[in-house]
């Protein structure tokens, strides 16, 4: 299994597969209306919160947010990665996966890859050569085979070697830019990145590599220097050494998330293979929904000092809505001024693995976190412990680990927890209910609401909900409009005009990767009101009137603006012209 899955056989099969076919081979569904509904399989529910729309080819949960095509549901529920997902679906439909070697627009990235390939060669190379780089590294007790594991090399001293030796020409020299590995002065006139560091190659999950860390040798700021975000790199996304991990183990118990390179280095060094870091930055929801792809044990283990008890605890406010019976998530705390690689090295690796089992349930340091400062005696104080709870735990999914932590904090704050329970559901529901019973239109005629979608958002969502009525768009003129929402917007009206029986799943599954299509598949849950007389397609005609307004009129005033102070070209002056123009016309 290699090479690219065609994107039209993708759609393709997204578009015909049936969500239902595939969801009641795995969960009990009954019929309701043009809908199916069922008890959701990702929290712990009685009730039938998912709703499953088959002519959308979406699913959704009302209860705990959980949403989705067939493909998202696979991946989520089997735990499948994307490619096996699109296996699955089509080995169902008794159809092969066809894998090409390359087609045009991934060839652009595969040169990216490629010349990041090429990058790392050089850099481990380097390294052979360099004594002062070797010595580096033998004093910090890592070992030729570790070094060879993670690819470590070095970044020559000077300005220009990498650019000399790999951006011979503008192509090059172009994509050494846009890979972060050079930097642009000034015109023609580029300089190398990294410079006199020991390099650590980051790779995906699929060990191509993606970005570079560089360490400098002393004391000097920054410590270390990290590629920019690139085409490749996403550091929200990526977590460093999980490549290696998977390569090294065959199955996973556990994970453990550090801070840093040196400490996956170490930690490996010492025999434990398992550890992956955020390379500094909080863990993202992708980073948790990843490591949960892996395993159903995930250890927090980061640098003894306030910052790492702080990025602990943004990890367990992320975590929450990740939480699931059967997950567990535990919090290690090394001694002050320790971290894991230090740790390991001065007492061990089963002391280390000690650490780990003794590490602090998410729910312990979740009460201990809170309890701070509060004398849990008086009332006052556990009143305020319930006020502090229920922002957090209207997070997590219903389940059995969320009655767990009620009832633990309902004896820290010695009220019974039938009584908690009500009074954090208070607040759950008023948030959860929001979007359910405050209609689209509703919304939409708040204008000073918080709430309120975009006209850009109601939009897309329109053509998710009714991809039929972007057929009948009459005029639209804002594709140089610069605001959020705007290309995956244009994306989607050619898309929705050019293919017919196209429907959400297919068209959410499309953007998948892309930054601004990401998020269409929460704009796919139908908010509009569910009457006949509902017109979809005047609705969508109306906003892109409103939005192509909206763009019209903002030009129009950046103009004016701009000659108030005498600076408008002869070219803007055609432009304002034309667009009060257009504008009137409107
Ligand atoms: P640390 O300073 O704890 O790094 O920062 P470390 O890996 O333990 O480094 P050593 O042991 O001193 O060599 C944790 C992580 O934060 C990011 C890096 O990913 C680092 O591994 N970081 C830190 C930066 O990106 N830039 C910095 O200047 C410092
Ligand atoms: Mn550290």
């Amino acid at each position: 299994m290699s090479g690219l899955i065609p994107q039209h056989f993708i759609n393709d099969l997204v578009s015909r597969v049936d969500i239902v076919d595939v969801l009641s081979k795995r969960i009990d569904l009954k019929k309701a209306g043009k809908e199916f509904k069922a008890v959701c399989p990702f929290h712990n529910d009685k009730n039938p919160s998912l709703t499953i729309s088959p002519s959308k080819g979406f699913y959704h949960c009302f209860s705990c947010g959980a949403h989705g095509t067939a493909l998202g549901f696979l991946m989520e529920y089997e735990h499948l990665s994307f490619v096996e997902a699109i296996e699955s679906l089509a080995s169902d439909l008794g159809l092969e996966v066809p894998y090409e070697k390359s087609s045009k627009p991934i060839k652009q990235n595969n040169d990216l890859f490629s010349m990041m390939e090429k990058l790392q060669k050089k850099f481990q190379d380097n390294l052979k050569d360099e004594l002062k780089a070797i010595k580096y590294l033998k004093e910090r007790g890592i070992d030729g085979r570790t070094a060879k594991k993670f690819g470590i090399g070095y970044a020559k001293k000077g300005w220009r070697n990498i650019l000399d030796e790999f951006g011979k020409n503008e192509k090059k020299i172009n994509l050494l830019t846009s890979l972060g590995l050079i930097i642009k002065k000034s015109d023609d006139n580029y300089y190398d990145r990294f410079r006199d560091r020991i390099i650590f190659p980051i790779r995906d999950a699929r060990g191509r590599f993606i970005g570079f860390g560089g360490r400098v040798f002393n004391d000097e700021q920054p410590k270390y220097l990290n590629s920019p975000e690139t085409s490749l790199f996403h550091k929200g996304k990526e977590l460093y050494g999980l490549y290696e991990c998977q390569q090294s183990m065959r199955d996973i118990d556990r994970l453990v998330v550090v801070e840093g390179y040196m400490d996956v280095i170490g930690l490996s060094q010492n025999g434990v293979e398992y550890a992956v870091a955020s390379m500094g930055t909080a863990t993202t929801n992708d980073h948790f929904n990843r490591l949960f792809r892996l395993t159903d044990s995930i250890f927090f283990c980061f640098d003894g000092d306030d910052a790492g008890l702080k990025a602990a605890w943004r990890a367990l406010e992320n975590s929450l809505i990740h939480l699931r019976d059967g997950r567990q998530i535990k919090f290690v705390f090394l001694p002050d001024g320790e971290d894991p690689d230090s740790y390991i090295k001065n007492n061990g690796t089963s002391k280390f693995e000690e650490q780990l089992d003794s590490g602090k349930d998410l729910s312990d340091f979740l009460i201990d976190k809170i309890s701070e400062n509060i004398d849990l005696k008086s009332i006052d104080g556990k009143a305020r412990l319930a006020e502090r709870a229920k922002p957090l735990i209207s997070k997590i999914p219903d389940g059995i680990f969320k009655e767990l932590i009620i009832e633990k904090l309902s004896i820290s704050v010695n009220i019974s927890s039938k009584k908690l329970t009500a009074l954090i559901s208070k607040v759950n529901r008023k948030e959860s209910m929001r979007p359910k019973t405050r209609s689209f239109t509703k919304m939409m005629s708040h204008k000073s609401s918080k709430a309120q979608p975009s006209i850009i958002k109601k939009s897309i969502m329109l053509i998710l909900n009714y991809p039929e009525a972007a057929k009948s768009i009459k005029t639209h003129d804002f594709k140089d409009y610069k605001k959020p929402g705007i290309k995956i917007l244009l994306k989607l009206i050619k898309t929705t005009q050019e293919e017919a029986n196209i429907n959400a799943a297919s068209l959410i599954e499309r953007w998948r990767d892309d930054d601004e299509g990401r998020h269409l598949a929460k704009l796919a849950i139908n908010l509009f009101p569910d009457n006949p007389e509902f017109d979809a397609s005047k609705e969508l005609n109306d906003s892109l009137v409103q939005i192509t307004k909206n763009f019209y009129s903002e030009r129009i005033n950046f103009l004016i603006e701009k000659q108030s102070k005498n600076e408008l070209s002869e070219k803007d002056k055609n432009e304002l012209s034309r667009m009060i123009i257009r504008n009137k016309s409107l």
